[in-house]
């Protein structure tokens, strides 16, 4: 076993594996109205090619964690099938899916059957106008409805991740955490980061986390939480005396960059070393060339090698990532 460093001591642990770059919504900070140019099906990983790079990265590479995304996972139909792989390897991985839960009302007891262990939910809103406004989509109610489902089929603790939009939602941050807190969904708050496809993203635009903590100390007695942050980028804070807390992902404005134990496949195959990352490693022509496993952990290894210390988001120079979130992996 080789573990997945790079040259600033960091060791990539948590993999996100993105299963399909396509999404049933279209929020706006994410995607334009019509929908992006989806990645050609041939160039998609099957699902046999998935979990065999899953494997490696289990069983060679010291991945403990692994997180499916998209788009939207819950779209791609081997979901259940790769879970059920994925849960079944030696070291067991924890696993979870990062959704935006359409469907998941139908899906979240097939999922734990599987050895889904937890899930998180994409929800910026608890109004119905508003949902449709960001998402271009009338589905509130079936975000609400997998929720429930995935909390009754015990993915829990179920995480709700919520980014907040200047004029849009920016005033519905004490709302979101009062309808969460109801219910024991645990809320994270991520800052807006310039991975949109539009290339609409503005340092003014963005609601920051001190804006956004500002916001629930109106309503709520917030402290840190005394656990330590670690490589988590959640700053957790207890809400009201607690047990329950709130996140918030400060991406932008706090980076946790020298903490980050992150590696992401792309759903075409791709190891990509940084969200931001400029650069991409093939291991899918490496793989339908006939390489082994060694070969494509030395790849995963020689790509991890060259991971940036930051994602220099603050510098003069950043130039956002080529891809957008859709089709990283969020
Ligand atoms: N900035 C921050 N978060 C984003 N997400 C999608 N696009 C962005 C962005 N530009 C969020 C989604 C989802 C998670 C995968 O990432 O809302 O919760
Ligand atoms: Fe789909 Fe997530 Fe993008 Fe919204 S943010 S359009 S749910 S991929």
């Amino acid at each position: 076993m080789q573990p997945l460093s790079d040259a600033y001591g960091r060791v990539a642990t948590d993999l996100r594996v993105s299963l399909t770059d396509r999404c049933n919504l279209r929020c706006t900070y994410c995607m334009p109205e019509e929908g992006l140019d989806w990645l050609p099906l041939e160039s998609q990983l099957t699902d046999d090619e998935v979990v065999r790079l899953i494997t490696v990265a289990v069983e060679r590479l010291g991945v403990r964690e692994v997180r499916f995304t998209g788009g939207e996972p819950l779209v791609r139909r081997g979901l259940v099938d790769i879970v059920r792989r994925t849960a079944a390897l030696e070291p067991r991985p924890e696993t979870s899916l990062t959704t935006n839960a359409l469907g998941l009302a139908r899906t979240a007891a097939a999922l734990a059957e599987a050895g889904l262990d937890r899930v998180n939910v994409s929800l910026d809103t608890i109004r119905s106008e508003t949902f449709h406004e960001i998402t271009r989509r009338d589905r509130f109610a079936d975000v609400v409805a997998g929720l429930e489902a995935a909390q009754a089929a015990g993915l829990g603790p179920v995480k709700v991740n919520a980014v907040l939009l200047r004029g849009v939602n920016d005033d519905q941050a004490p709302d979101l955490l009062g309808w969460c807190l109801e219910r024991g969904y645990e809320l994270r708050f991520i800052e807006q980061m310039p991975l949109d496809a539009q290339h609409g993203w503005t340092r003014e635009g963005m609601v920051t986390a001190d804006e956004i903590l500002a916001a629930l100390e109106q309503h709520h007695v917030l402290v840190p939480a005394v656990e330590p942050r670690g490589s988590a980028p959640a700053e957790l804070f207890l809400v009201d005396g607690g047990p329950a807390t709130v996140g918030i992902i400060a991406s932008v404005t706090r980076p946790f960059c020298g903490a980050c134990d992150r590696v992401r496949l792309t759903a075409d195959g791709q190891v990509r070393n940084c969200l931001f990352a400029r650069e991409e490693s093939d291991l899918r022509s490496a793989m339908r060339a006939g390489a082994t496993d060694d070969e494509l952990a030395q790849r995963w290894l020689t790509a991890m090698a060259g991971k940036l210390p930051g994602h220099g988001i603050d510098d003069p120079t950043f130039l956002q990532p080529d891809r957008p979130m859709s089709a990283i992996g969020g």
